[in-house]
């Protein structure tokens, strides 16, 4: 028998960028309790579910979550106790039928994701199971290579670079552990660089730098230095970057780079991706385009599917349907999958099947606004997602799911060394 909901209370905490955000506990029968945190993008696609917030410009500038704090515990709350806990397929169903529209507008995508995500965890913790373990089963296993982002730039900061996110990818590491470590003496080799070119180290929302620096190819080489005089080479740990375009585009085919000031056609933008891919060791390029130019998307994937992943992240929004026209239109290769973009663990998990099916290589990724949370560490092993983007590998938010990485490869593996 399994045990019962018995308590679902939300309130509201704080993010790592200083705004609330929801948090649910739920009590079983069994005297289980848990909670988790919902994350907050920033630069958010125009077609992910609706992050409820009050709107209220007296309360957190308006960002309150006081409205999805009250559905999850005046109308979410009451229909889910004295349910199972273990029907998560159920639960999901019950969150979005109560919800009823297409982009979980009436409850908010934050409140419905909060109690989904406690839900599991409930049930894991009533089986005495690891997260990963209860939603993956004995196929779960496959430890993730991090993809770190070391330097910012785009919405993140408030530099003078327009892509987004500048990230390392030690693919040629042994092991998770491994790969964080080289993460970390990149991470520190880049700073003593950037100190030593009077570059400043502060750092934006992932954590990465935030220099001025005189390009973003300029950031590139920065980084490239790094990876050699940390005593890598560019075989082992490769680039990807996230530009995050839908921010850039300015009319239909028509891009402004705001920092630059620079005007682009999208062919000149796609012209631009491919002589960088061509240059620079660049394993993965996310939302180079933005996410309504399907037209660019689909020339884009005919150009380099064969040379670069290519992720849609406001693209798909971790949406099914619009992940199949992705499949029809032959646009991108890869999906980003953050759990708070469609607002429920079933519809994550069907997604990510789904792009398995069809080839699509499946990337789990944090929010630039993060807490101590770390469900999609546990899911990206669950699901054998292949990689996961979670920051730098600093600034507390980014670190917990890198640490909890290194202690489910400690479990699953020991000290073996976990080729990826
Ligand atoms: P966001 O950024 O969380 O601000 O949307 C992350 C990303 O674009 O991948
Ligand atoms: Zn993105």
């Amino acid at each position: 028998m399994s045990a019962k909901i018995c308590c679902v209370k939300a309130y509201e905490v704080l993010d790592s960028r200083a705004n609330p955000t929801v948090a649910v506990k739920v009590v079983l029968s069994d005297g289980s309790e848990v909670f988790s945190i919902v994350p907050s993008g920033a630069s958010t696609g125009t077609f992910e579910a609706v992050e409820l917030r009050d709107g209220n410009k007296k309360r957190y500038g308006g960002k309150g979550v006081l409205q999805a704090v009250k559905n999850i515990n005046d109308i979410i709350a009451p229909r889910l106790i004295e349910q199972g806990c273990i029907d998560q397929f159920l639960v999901d169903d019950l969150l979005i039928k109560l919800d009823g529209t297409e982009n979980k507008a009436k409850l908010g995508a934050n409140a419905l994701l909060g109690v989904s995500l406690s839900v599991c965890r409930a049930a894991a913790e009533h089986y005495k199971m690891p997260l990963y373990r209860y939603v993956g089963g004995i196929s779960s296993y496959r430890m993730p290579v991090p993809m770190m982002n070391i330097l910012n730039g785009g919405a993140h900061a408030s530099n003078n670079i327009d892509i987004q996110e500048f990230m390392i990818y030690p693919l040629g590491a042994p092991s998770f552990k491994e790969a964080v470590r080289a993460g970390s003496e990149i991470y520190h080799t880049l700073a003593d660089i950037l100190k030593a070119d009077g570059k400043s180290t502060a750092v934006g929302d992932e954590g990465g730098f935030a220099p001025e620096l005189s390009s973003d190819e300029a950031a590139i080489e920065y980084i490239i230095n790094a990876i050699e005089k940390a005593g890598y080479s560019t075989n082992e740990v490769k680039i990807c970057l996230d530009a995050a375009a839908s921010e850039w585009q300015s009319g239909e085919g028509e891009y402004f780079l705001p920092k630059r000031a620079k005007k682009m056609t999208s062919k000149q933008l796609v012209d631009y991706w491919c002589a960088l891919v061509k240059k620079y060791p660049i394993f993965s390029l996310e939302d180079p385009l933005a996410e309504e130019d399907w037209i660019s998307w689909e020339g884009i994937t005919d150009k380099l599917n064969n040379d670069v992943q290519l992720v849609g992240d406001d693209l798909f929004v971790t949406n099914k349907n619009r992940l199949k026209e992705g499949f029809t239109k032959k646009s991108a290769n890869a999906i980003l999958i953050k759990p708070n973009q469609i607002g429920t663990l079933s519809e994550t998990i069907q997604v990510i099947v789904m792009a398995k099916q069809n080839g699509y290589k499946t990337v789990m990724s944090h929010r630039s606004g993060e807490s101590e949370d770390t469900t999609i560490a546990d899911l990206a092993v669950a699901l054998n997602c292949g990689q996961i983007k979670t920051g730098a590998p600093a600034r507390s938010e980014r670190v917990a799911k890198y640490n909890r990485l290194i202690s489910i490869e400690n479990e699953l593996y020991g000290s073996q060394f976990n080729k990826f």
